[in-house]
C-alpha cells in the first residue's frame, strides 16, 4: 500500500460540484480582483473567527509583513519569535527592516515558551509574534502577560491553525492582529496563494486595507496619520474636478500590492462550510495515531485549555532519519518540518546565534517526523501508516 503525506485530488474530486460553479460564476463576472466576492469571503472569515476585522491578502507572508507594518514596526525594531517554524515568520520581521530575536521553544508542544521572553526584550523591542504551530495553540495568557507588562503588541502566526481555540475563543480573535495563509495543503487551502490578517481594532484594519493596496486613496491619508499618530479626520480634501475621486491617485505610504482574487475568494467560501468538519476529521485521525502508535515514540500533546486543529501530527524520535527511510520505503509519505531551526539558516547567520543557542529547537529539528493527516486518509491507510512505525521499533 501506499500512502501518501497529502492528497489534494481528494478533496477537489469531494468539492467539484460545489466549487466549479462558484469559480465559473467569478470568471462569468469579469470582477477578479475586489469586488463582491472577496469582500463576502472577509466578511464569512470575520464572523467564523469573532474577529472584529478580517483583512484579505496575497499569501501569508505578505499577511505578516502588514501585520507588522500595520502594528508600526519597521526598521532596527526587535520582534521576539519562534526559531522552530517556516521560514517566513522570520523572514516577514527582516523584510522589513526590523530585527528577528529568537527564543527557544517547549519542546511538548514545539511552540514559543513564555519562559524565555523576558531575557530577550530590550529597549528596541516592539512585539512577540508567535506561532501555533502544526495547528497546537500557544500558551497565549503567558505570552499575553509578558508581552503586556512591557508594552509590546501580540502579533500571532496563526497560518497553520485555523480552527484552533484557545479557551474556547478561536485563534484569530484575541491578538492584537493575527495573520492567515491559504496555501492549497493548509486547513483551509485555497486553489493558488491567498492570506489574511484579522484584527478587532477599526484603525489597525484601516491601516491593513491601505498597505495592501500602496498606501493610495484616502484610506492611504488616513493610515498615515493614524500610523503617524494623528486621526483619520487630520487629512484635509484634496481639491479636484467634479466627479474624480480626490485621493485616487494620491499615494500616502509606502505600501504593497497584495491583493486576493476573487477566485480564490470564491473556492474559499466554498471550502469554509466544510472546515470544521476537516478539522473533525483530523482529530479523530489524530486520536487514532496516538491510541495506537507505540511507546518508543513522543506522541504529540494537546493543550488542555487550547483546541488543536490538527494541520500536522508530529512525533519526536531520536532515530529520525532512519525512520523515514524505513516509511519512504514501506510507500508511507512523511514530512520533517522543520529540519534546519531559524537561528542555524544561512539568511541569519549576521545575527550571531550558533549551535547550541536554542537547545530546544536544535532538539526539535533532529527529532521531528510528520505522518500524514489529511481530512480524506482512511482508517485502512492510518493502520497501514501505524502498523509501519510500530513494526520499525519493534524488529
Ligand atoms: C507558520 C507559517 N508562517 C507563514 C507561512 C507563509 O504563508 P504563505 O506560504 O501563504 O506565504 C506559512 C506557510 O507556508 C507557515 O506555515
Amino acid at each position: 500500500m501506499n500512502v501518501p503525506f497529502f492528497d489534494l485530488k481528494r478533496q477537489y474530486a469531494a468539492l467539484r460540484t460545489e466549487i466549479e460553479p462558484a469559480v465559473l460564476e467569478v470568471l462569468g463576472s469579469c470582477g477578479y480582483i475586489g469586488g463582491k466576492t472577496v469582500e463576502a469571503f472577509e466578511k464569512k472569515m470575520s464572523a467564523y473567527l469573532h474577529a472584529g476585522y478580517a483583512v484579505s491578502c496575497g499569501n501569508g507572508t505578505e499577511a505578516l509583513v502588514l501585520a507588522l507594518r500595520a502594528c508600526g514596526i519597521g526598521p532596527g525594531d526587535e520582534v521576539i519569535t519562534t526559531p522552530f517554524t517556516f521560514f517566513a515568520t522570520a523572514e516577514a520581521i527582516a523584510s522589513i527592516g526590523a530585527v528577528p530575536v529568537f527564543a527557544d521553544i517547549c519542546l511538548h508542544d514545539f511552540n514559543l515558551d513564555p519562559a524565555g521572553i523576558e531575557a530577550k526584550i530590550t529597549d528596541k523591542t516592539r512585539a512577540v509574534l508567535p506561532v501555533h504551530l502544526f495547528g497546537a495553540p500557544c500558551d497565549m495568557d503567558a505570552l499575553t502577560a509578558v508581552a503586556r507588562e512591557h508594552g509590546l503588541k501580540v502579533i500571532e502566526d496563526a497560518a497553520q491553525a485555523i480552527g484552533c481555540e484557545y479557551r474556547g475563543r478561536k485563534i484569530g480573535s484575541t491578538a492584537d492582529v493575527s495573520c492567515f495563509s491559504f496555501y492549497p495543503t493548509k486547513n483551509l487551502g485555497g486553489m493558488g496563494d491567498g492570506g489574511m490578517v484579522t484584527t478587532n481594532r477599526e484603525e489597525t484594519a484601516l491601516i491593513l486595507r491601505s498597505l495592501r493596496e500602496h498606501g493610495a486613496g484616502k484610506r492611504g491619508a488616513e493610515a498615515r496619520a493614524l500610523l503617524d499618530g494623528g486621526t483619520a479626520e487630520t487629512i484635509p480634501l484634496q481639491e479636484t474636478a467634479p466627479g474624480v475621486d480626490p485621493y485616487k491617485y494620491q499615494n500616502a505610504l509606502i505600501g504593497y500590492n497584495s491583493r486576493l482574487d476573487a477566485v480564490q475568494a470564491a473556492a474559499l467560501s466554498v471550502k469554509l462550510g466544510h472546515l470544521d468538519a476537516y478539522n473533525a476529521a483530523r482529530e479523530e485521525i489524530a486520536a487514532w495515531y496516538s491510541q495506537n502508535l507505540c511507546s518508543q515514540v513522543t506522541l504529540p500533546k494537546a493543550r488542555p485549555e487550547g483546541k488543536h486543529c490538527w494541520h500536522q501530527y508530529v512525533i519526536r524520535t531520536k532515530r529520525k532519519e532512519e525512520l523515514c527511510s524505513y516509511l519512504h520505503a514501506q510507500g508511507v509519505g512523511v514530512g520533517t518540518f522543520y529540519p534546519i531551526p531559524l537561528h542555524l539558516q544561512k539568511a541569519f547567520d549576521g545575527l550571531g546565534y550558533s549551535e547550541g543557542s536554542l537547545p530546544n529547537a536544535e532538539q526539535a529539528a533532529r527529532e521531528t517526523v510528520c505522518l500524514p493527516v489529511f481530512p480524506e486518509l482512511t482508517r485502512e491507510e492510518q493502520d497501514f501508516v501505524i502498523e509501519q512505525v510500530n513494526t520499525f521499533f519493534s524488529r
